[in-house]
């Protein structure tokens, strides 16, 4: 379609107009446009209601945004962390010892879409018991593999519950699946549980202040575990598949891990959490998490036109775009994917984001234009994603 039509054009899907972007020299401009103008929230809402079941009464996302923020960041991060650090443990190491041999088979997908679910439910969603005991431990990997097979049902499911396609049977099989998580994330089952996030505590309040039923606090917990929990999985499988195919990006992120171990406070062994310091000070690892995300993160950047308007290009040219149509930026075409930013750019070069110095690269050109955001797998403006830094975090755990 780009070497067809250009940068940009304009397509009739599903009976709307969608004007696709692929000027990664333009995002930037329609990243901060004002919501009155271009906006993220109907699309949103409209999701949210068709997937989730989710109404919620006076909704307004720019207040939940603003009440989710602080509990993602700073101290509540390195809580977050710790907490996963954890968690993780719990359930990888748990599950190890309690098979009979020691030894349990699971594909990569499984292993890593599995682990970081459990344990991302169990650091945001709470504990059965604090301090832990072997017994509450594994009464947490119990429930929490309940809660992983359970949503990774409805979640195979997302495609065709979004565009409406589900067959009768597929239908049946939805609403038994949605009926076990809404039990399982019950506002009354959660409120037994120990150590829940500050996040959960501030999400709750938010909607019980918005007079939302114990029934719809139920549906939007499950929506915000696919929000929080439904990409970091996928993205740790996609990264540890390039580690095991590239062995000398392995062995570069071993000799990193081993080196920032050994300069740490504390011996390995010792250590109840991976600290903030030894997980920022990994640009090995940085590098083939970006390069990572570069290859398979494509997700669809959606706006709704609100008014007739002008869309200026960072080249100068001008377009319209009119009102009840839809915008989509697609950067998994360009910047991540375009040869003219990357050379091979479908081969996984695990030290592409490192200088010559080892120090983190910033710097892609398209152009002769140094790029903004030379890989958007954050989104972008005013909607980029709250969960960066706990999601890069226990990804790096
Ligand atoms: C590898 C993991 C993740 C990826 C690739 C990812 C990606 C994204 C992207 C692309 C967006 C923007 C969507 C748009 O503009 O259309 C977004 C938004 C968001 N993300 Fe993430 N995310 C991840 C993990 C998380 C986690 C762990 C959390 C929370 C704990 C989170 C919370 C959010 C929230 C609340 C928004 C909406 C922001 C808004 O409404 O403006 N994400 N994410």
């Amino acid at each position: 379609m780009k070497e067809k039509h250009g940068d940009i054009f304009t397509g009739l899907g599903g009976g709307r107009h969608v004007t696709v972007l692929l000027d990664p020299h333009s995002y930037e401009r329609v990243a901060w446009e004002p919501r009155s103008r271009l906006d993220f929230h109907s699309y949103a809402t409209f999701l949210m209601e068709r997937i989730f079941d989710v109404q919620l009464p006076h909704y307004s996302p720019t207040e939940e945004k603003a009440r989710m923020r602080p509990t993602l960041v700073h101290r509540d991060l390195q809580a977050l962390t710790e907490a996963m650090f954890t968690n993780l443990r719990s359930v990888l190491l748990g599950d190890a010892t309690e098979g009979a041999s020691g030894w349990r088979e699971v594909g990569l997908l499984d292993l890593c879409y599995g682990s970081l679910l459990r344990a991302g439910y169990l650091t945001l969603y709470g504990v059965e018991a604090s301090p832990h005991t072997q017994e509450s431990q594994a009464q947490d990997r119990a429930h929490s593999a309940d809660v992983y097979h359970t949503f990774r049902h409805l979640d195979l499911m997302l495609p065709k519950l979004a565009r409406g396609s589900l067959s009768v049977a597929d239908k049946d099989r939805v609403c038994s699946v949605k009926a076990h998580l809404w039990k399982l994330l019950s506002p009354v089952q959660l409120a037994t549980r120990a150590q829940r996030s500050s996040w959960l505590e501030s999400y709750l309040r938010h909607l019980e202040e918005l007079g939302a039923s114990e029934e719809m606090q139920a549906r939007a917990l499950v929506l915000q575990l696919w929000a929080t929990q439904g990409n970091m999985g996928p993205a740790a499988f996609w990264l540890l598949l390039f580690l095991l195919k590239n062995p000398e990006a392995l062995a570069a992120v071993r000799g990193e891990l081993e080196r920032v171990l050994w300069r740490a406070e504390q011996p390995v062994s010792q250590m109840t959490t991976l600290p903030q310091k030894v997980l920022d000070n990994m640009p090995v690892l940085d590098s083939v998490l970006d390069e990572t995300l570069r290859l398979t993160a494509a997700p669809f950047i959606t706006r709704e036109v609100v008014v007739d308007m002008a869309m200026p290009m960072a080249d100068g040219r001008e377009f319209s775009l009119r009102r009840g149509d839809r915008l989509l930026l697609f950067p998994f075409l360009s910047p991540q994917r375009d040869p003219d930013i990357y050379s091979d750019p479908e081969t996984f070069k695990y030290d592409r984001f490192l200088n010559a110095d080892g120090s983190e690269k910033r710097d892609f050109y398209k152009d002769g234009k140094r790029l903004k955001h030379p890989s958007v797998p954050w989104g972008a403006g005013h909607n980029q994603c709250l969960g960066r830094g706990y999601a890069v975090s226990s990804i790096k755990q």
